[in-house]
């Protein structure tokens, strides 16, 4: 598994605001995102709980809110953006290739 290149979907495949789960092989599942025509990665697992982002709401400000207690992160950073959330989650790049979507989870980063 080439986890720098990791094929996601057909980007025309995802609809704006939609978030979808990935589920790497031997990885924590990891949500991304379609805002308009750019596209973002975080862990899908909530830093507080055990809450999966991909089942809770994007909005046009970037932001995905939790489905269990309405924190929020940054869809760009992984930064916690609001109560309860205060730990970033790990964002990775993605790229579009020839109309195909690639997550780079090597390049996974924690910001602060
Ligand atoms: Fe996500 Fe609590 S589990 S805000």
């Amino acid at each position: 598994i080439d986890y720098a290149r990791f094929y996601v979907c057909e980007a025309d495949e995802m609809s704006n605001n939609e978030i979808r789960q990935i589920k790497p092989p031997g990885r924590d599942p990891v949500a991304v995102y379609r805002v308009e025509d750019s596209f973002h990665a975080t862990d899908d697992i909530c830093s507080h709980g055990q809450a999966l982002l991909s089942e809770g709401e994007v909005d046009e400000d970037f932001v995905v809110e939790c489905p269990w207690h309405g924190g929020t992160f940054d869809i760009r950073t992984g930064e916690a953006l609001s109560f309860p959330c205060v730990l970033p989650v790990r964002s990775y790049p993605v790229q579009v290739e020839d109309g195909k979507l690639y997550l780079n989870l090597q390049a996974g980063e924690t910001k602060e």
